[in-house]
């Protein structure tokens, strides 16, 4: 499909990540990330993962646009992640890309990075339906957008209420001795557990009493239920069963979370979910998605792994909907956000 050329710029948290797409063909993707270096402090260090964007930019980009078979003069513009995120990242990303700008006389959108999680679908899956509902988990956020028109308008349906579902798998993952990022290393134990063995609770399942969102969501509760399990278990000096732990959580979070956006759908009268972030790459998640959805009419709209994760694909597609629909491009000095809503 022909459309507008634009490159794509990722530097929210741990990874550089540059793309092009062209209409809706990825014409690159190159990602590089500093998950290693923050492994051993168990988090993403800001200071670390400032100084490894500023290494990366410039190789990233090139190489983006070199896969791509193009230079900078061969694009109609540039995206760039301008928020929510690591202050000290974007300031990076948003920085060299404003350069790049100048330098080669391009219009510049600095976008939202959680929209570019929704916006990455239509490379796999062609263009939003009218209304869709969007499911974004991360390790940062965790909500259900309503999405009349990707490029201008996304209203927040339901959010949760304290921890993000991969801040809870990063935080139960930590506790049973897994490097970060720990989401990975519980969906590969949960394949081997019992989702059944231990009672995790599922939190928030019908939505808070008086509450104004019937589809907010709560995991801090989950992960406290889960360490105290554990914990008790510790002190009585039996074994903790590490895949049944993982299995149990996985099914508690998966649960809740399929279950509360398709019923959203149906009760927003959207037949199609769109999902994204770095927990969609989640296999307990996307097969209770897909089967829940399935039982309801609703098709999952989940895109593949690679495209899951913080990459620059998702800014790039955005930047695509962003100019085709005609929106001006932002002000040479924007500023970066890092709490963006
Ligand atoms: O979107 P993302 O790459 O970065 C943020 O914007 O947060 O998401 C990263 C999160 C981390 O919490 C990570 O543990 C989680 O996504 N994650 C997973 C899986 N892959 C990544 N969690 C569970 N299962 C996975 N397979
Ligand atoms: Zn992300």
């Amino acid at each position: 499909m022909s459309g507008p050329t634009v490159l794509g710029i990722e530097s929210t948290c741990d990874e550089t990540a540059a793309a092009v797409i062209s209409g809706r063909d990825l014409a690159s993707n190159v990602v590089a990330s500093s998950m290693d270096e923050h492994a051993r402090y168990g988090g993403v260090i800001p200071e670390i993962a400032s100084r490894a964007h500023a290494e990366a930019f410039v190789p990233v980009v090139s190489k983006a646009l070199a896969d791509a078979g193009m230079t900078i003069d061969d694009v109609d513009a540039i995206a760039v992640s301008a928020g929510p995120g690591l202050a000290g990242c974007l300031a990076v990303g948003v920085s060299g890309a404003k350069a790049l700008a100048v330098a080669a006389d391009k219009p510049i959108y600095g976008i939202n990075h959680v929209i570019g999680h929704i916006a990455v679908t239509q490379l796999q899956f062609g263009d939003f339906p009218s209304d869709a509902l969007a499911l974004i988990v991360s390790g940062g956020h965790t909500s259900l957008l309503h999405v009349a028109d990707v490029a201008r308008h996304v209203d927040v349906v339901g959010t949760t209420l304290d921890d993000a579902a991969g801040e809870c798998f990063d935080k139960v993952a930590r506790l049973l001795g897994f490097p970060y990022p720990g989401g990975p290393h519980i969906d590969r134990h949960a394949r081997l557990g019992d989702p059944h063995a231990v009672r995790v609770p599922q939190g928030l399942t019908q939505g808070r009493a008086g509450h104004e969102h019937p589809y907010d969501f709560s995991f801090s509760g989950v992960k406290t239920a889960v360490a105290r399990w554990v914990e008790g278990r510790m002190a009585d000096g039996k074994d903790v069963p590490v895949d049944d732990v993982c299995a149990s959580l996985a099914e508690s979070v998966s649960t809740v979370l399929a279950t509360k956006a398709i019923r959203g759908c149906l009760a927003e009268g959207s037949d199609t979910l769109i999902v994204g972030g770095g927990f969609s790459a989640n296999s307990q998640l996307r097969e209770k998605l897909i089967e829940v959805g399935a039982r309801n009419g609703v098709e999952v709209r989940i895109p593949r792994i690679d495209l899951c994760t913080d990459n620059g694909a998702m800014v790039a597609m955005l930047g695509v909907n962003l100019v085709e629909a005609g929106i001006r491009p932002s002000a040479p000095d924007f500023p970066i956000d890092s709490s963006m809503p």
